[in-house]
């Protein structure tokens, strides 16, 4: 709404009714949604894939598709790709830099019917899965084996795994388990002209040349639609428990990261950050429930530590110990600590957490900077931001009412959140390039684990030289010439 739409390329063409006949003969009535003509889809119908999670992208597709098949995608490049018809594959449309929504009237292709687990080894816990597998399920289907999904995130109810393996997705287990980059083995990816590339191995060595697979995590579309992933899901913890922890102050931060990974080394399994205003929100808006005042009081920020080991005795043993030191020592670095004593308790403290991107959204309109930077300066980048909106006047209630920091600190990731009023773009221009100039002056990254999307094609140079951005606009030309893969996104 923001956002004047980029032109598409000239060359490229709209979808009309004799290619929704051609459409038609490859997939059956109910994949098809269009408002053109046999179908007559309503607009109501389309609405859900032209508008983003936040509201803040809409596009104008007049067409999706639902293909149920890898070759069903394939057929369907193909007649794209002859035609020059620009594509947007969409998983659960969770994203948040509106990399799934069209800029004009692409046609839209949903993975949703591709939800087929093809196969799970128990004994290597390697799971191949079709790219419309929505995370929460593929939880589900590893729990009985013992098995967990190597990533976890709050959108979990709905984003799907081709979808995360596309954004190269971080999320609260990536202290843990590190990236897609190393948890994924292989993928099938259906091209732009419809060739299918089979790289859907289950060997966890591959030393043949170039690891094509790699450059599909993290392309958001723009290579080519991800139709089914092989992951490596690590065994289930045998124990799990986490506590929250109340700073004074946020310098602390850094120190207690020192002391919780010295103390709890093997068993520490995230490491999350949410500053007050975040905490506040959480709670006002009903995620979790809120700790006691005398936690709470004084404190300016959180941080929720959770173990995950093999022996639940050893496992307390080792986080009351931790307790016990960060409380007794002469100058605390934590107000109060409040340990989980039940899996009800567990889950609220995580939601503390994980909930504050509902909260964000239920208090007003987000403008979300997913921002790497050192965790000194978290803060710092926070407070700047506040004190820089002020400066513009623009800190009042009819325009922005919070600025707020939360993260993952074990990956230096900020989560940094100015929530407004409405999108307007007098907030827009104040928030750019005023934040990416501050990133960069960090030499951080505008960019951690959310993706370009639309929302950040014009700021890539801030965090990528000049040879990187041309060797991966040489990548893009390779892959998908005629420009119909998800234009306008990562690459403009
Ligand atoms: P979509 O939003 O549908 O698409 C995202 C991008 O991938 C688009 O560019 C799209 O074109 C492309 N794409 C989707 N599927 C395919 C496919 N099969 N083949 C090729 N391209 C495809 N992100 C994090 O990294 N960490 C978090 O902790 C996190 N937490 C979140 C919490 C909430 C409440 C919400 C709403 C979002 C969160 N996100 C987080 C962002 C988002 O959930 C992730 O980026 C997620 O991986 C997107 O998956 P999706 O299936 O919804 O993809
Ligand atoms: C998170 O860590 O909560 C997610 O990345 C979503 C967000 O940034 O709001
Ligand atoms: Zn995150």
């Amino acid at each position: 709404r923001l956002r004047s739409c980029p032109p598409l390329r000239r060359s490229l063409s709209s979808v009309t009714e004799n290619d929704i006949l051609h459409f038609s003969k490859i997939l059956d009535p109910p994949s098809i949604i269009s408002t053109l003509s046999p179908i007559h889809s309503s607009l109501e119908d389309l609405h859900p894939f032209n508008n983003d999670w936040m509201r803040k992208y809409s596009g104008r597709a007049t067409t999706v598709l639902k293909p149920r098949t890898t070759q069903q995608v394939s057929e369907i490049l193909k007649w794209c790709h002859e035609r020059e018809i620009p594509v947007v594959p969409q998983g659960g449309n969770t994203g948040l830099v509106g990399g799934s929504i069209p800029l004009n009237d692409e046609v839209v292709i949903s993975m949703a019917n591709m939800n087929n687990v093809r196969s799970f080894d128990p004994v290597s816990g390697i799971l191949v899965a079709e790219a419309g597998c929505i995370l929460q399920s593929l939880t589900d289907y590893v729990a009985p084996h013992n098995h967990i999904m190597p990533l976890d995130l709050g959108a979990k109810g709905s984003c799907q795994i081709g979808g995360n393996v596309s954004t190269n997705a971080g999320g609260l287990r990536l202290l843990r388990y590190g990236s897609l980059h190393g948890s994924v083995l292989g993928v099938e990816v259906v091209l732009p002209d419809g060739t299918i590339l089979d790289q859907l191995t289950t060997l966890r060595k591959d030393n043949t040349g170039y690891d094509l697979k790699q450059l599909f995590i993290g392309s958001e579309g723009t290579l080519g639609i991800i139709t089914g992933v092989s992951i490596l899901t690590p065994p289930a913890p045998q124990a799990s428990n986490n506590v929250i922890l109340a700073l004074p102050h946020f310098d602390n931060v850094r120190p207690l990261y020192q002391t919780v990974k010295g103390q709890l080394s093997e068993i520490l399994s995230a490491f999350e950050f949410i500053d007050r205003t975040a905490y506040d929100l959480a709670v006002k808006h009903g995620q979790g429930r809120a700790l006691n005042e005398e936690d709470v009081e004084g404190a300016e920020c959180f941080v929720l530590v959770e173990t995950s080991g093999g022996r639940r005795e050893h496992d307390e043993e080792k986080l009351n110990d931790l307790l016990e030191t960060l409380l007794s020592a002469d100058r605390p670095l934590i107000n109060t600590g409040v340990l989980a004593q039940n899996p009800a308790q567990f889950s609220s403290l995580w939601a503390l957490r994980e909930g504050v991107t509902e909260a964000v959204s239920k208090e007003g309109k987000a403008y979300k900077y997913d921002i790497s930077v050192p965790l000194s300066t978290f803060k710092e980048v926070v407070d700047i931001t506040r004190n820089h909106l002020q400066s513009q006047g623009l800190l009042h209630e009819d325009a922005v009412s919070h600025v707020l920091g939360y993260g993952h600190v074990g990956d230096g990731n900020l989560h940094l959140n100015v929530i407004a009023k409405a999108y307007t773009q007098e907030i827009q221009d104040a928030l750019e390039p005023f934040i990416y100039e501050l990133v960069a002056s960090h030499r951080g990254s505008i960019s951690a684990e959310h993706g370009v999307g639309s929302m950040k094609t014009h700021a890539l140079h801030y965090s990528k030289d000049k040879i990187s951005l041309e060797l991966m606009k040489k990548i893009k030309e390779m892959f998908d010439p005629k420009g119909i893969m998800n234009p306008g996104k990562v690459i403009a």
